[in-house]
């Protein structure tokens, strides 16, 4: 994200994990475009650390919290891009770290849906947040 431009805010519980993320942007020269914080998503969303009090695109990778999916929508920019990634469950059993097979379309279905999918034991969706429509004259 950071070499496509984007100012990038990336947290996770783990110390270990921001310092290998740190590392990583350092070893690419783009330790200027990116923020790493230690960040408990039990407590929610972390605030951006720039002006907007939204992003431009969230990417939530192999985690999952169902509480945080309501913040994930509110908190993603008009046209805002949203891409999400947990681990599947059969279909009544999920709970901890693993998804229904519909929670991503159930949970994101106000958002325009670009794609969605399921493999290897994963589910994954796309969607983008749609733009106020502008007043006709
Ligand atoms: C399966 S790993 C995925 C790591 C990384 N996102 C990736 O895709 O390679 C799950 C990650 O969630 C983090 N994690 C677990 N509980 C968390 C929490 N409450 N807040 C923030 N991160 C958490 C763990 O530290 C771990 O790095």
């Amino acid at each position: 994200m950071a070499s496509m431009g984007l100012d990038v805010l990336g947290v996770d519980a783990s110390p270990v994990a921001i310092d290998l993320a740190r590392r990583g942007a350092d070893r690419f020269g783009l330790a200027d475009r990116c923020r790493f914080e230690v960040h408990d998503l039990d407590t929610g969303l972390p605030e951006p650390p720039w002006s907007a009090d939204s992003f431009d695109l969230i990417l939530c990778h192999l985690f999952r919290d169902p509480a945080l999916y309501g913040q994930m929508e509110a908190r993603l920019a008009p046209g805002g891009l949203l891409a999400i990634v947990v681990l599947a469950g059969p279909a009544g059993k999920s709970g901890g770290y693993r998804a229904e097979p519909d929670e991503l379309t159930r949970a994101f279905g106000r958002l325009r849906l670009r794609d969605h999918g399921a493999d290897s034991g994963r589910l994954w969706l796309v969607a983008t947040r749609p733009r106020p429509q502008a007043p006709s004259s």
